[in-house]
């Protein structure tokens, strides 16, 4: 991964310089890597804060031989290389929430956006965005943010390399989706469990068909959540915000 390069100053959203490259044939493992976002976007449309040299924002090409009702592993997938990479650097301990967020102490550092393209029930690419608050300090924050947003400097107290982060992720990626292509989901989901902290609690699920009280218990096969429900049964969420809806 990382082979075919490019690193861009500013830019609206690595993910759309991604999908020009992708649209025009580029191969899987590249990459494009920015300074500056000026209109940053996650999960559910919302604006992601990229500021110049600050953080690691960047997009990475896959082209995996999978299904399209597969790429919600590879969501969760991302989460488990990303927390890996970092914890190799900074010495700090990161929760992983459902379905990708990386938490600590309760707050958000890094988020991931999976995009993807196909045709006919067959995936053409994804395009794997990846955003690490790396060395952003309090008042790169809109102030709405710091109660639930943290950088890695402010929570470890020194700054991070940015070229050693994104070289540790890239690693631990390739390593984790070798692993994935050759023997499936199963040991994905289980590091991904281990680094869970969404499992085992009450929890509010904000789903697109309304929102779900109960106690996410485990993965499915497929990467959906399984949650047990007051009555003792099981409803799995491919879909959903957990917490807070507007977090
Ligand atoms: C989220 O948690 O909502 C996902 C945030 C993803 C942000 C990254 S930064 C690089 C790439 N380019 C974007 O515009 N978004 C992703």
């Amino acid at each position: 991964f990382g082979k075919q390069l490019r690193l861009l100053d500013v830019v609206p959203s690595t993910q759309d310089e991604l999908r020009k490259l992708a649209e025009n044939g580029a191969e899987e493992g590249t990459l494009v890597i920015a300074e500056q976002q000026t209109k940053g976007r996650g999960r559910m449309g919302r604006y992601w804060v990229s500021p110049s040299g600050k953080g690691v924002w960047m997009s990475l090409l896959l082209r995996p031989p999978v299904p399209l009702p597969h790429t919600p592993q590879l969501t969760l997938l991302a989460a488990v290389a990303l927390s890996r990479a970092i914890s190799r650097l900074v010495k700090i301990e990161i929760g992983i929430k459902w379905p990708n967020d990386l938490l600590v102490g309760g707050k958000k550092i890094s988020g991931i956006l999976l995009e993807s393209a196909a045709e006919d029930e067959r995936l053409r690419y994804i395009v794997v965005g990846l955003g690490i608050s790396a060395n952003l300090d309090p008042e790169d924050y809109p102030e709405e943010l710091l109660a639930k947003a943290i950088s890695l400097k402010m929570a470890s107290g020194s700054a991070v390399d940015r070229g050693e982060l994104i070289a540790s992720i890239l690693s631990e990626f390739e390593n984790l989706y070798d692993l994935y292509l050759e023997q499936g989901f199963e040991p994905i989901r289980s590091l991904w469990e281990a680094h869970a902290v969404t499992l085992g609690r009450m929890t509010s699920l904000y789903t697109p068909q309304g929102v779900i009280e109960g106690i996410p218990r485990e993965l499915d096969a497929m990467g959906g959540l399984k949650v047990e429900l007051a009555d003792g049964t099981y409803r799995t969420v491919y879909s959903a915000e957990i917490g807070n809806s507007n977090s």
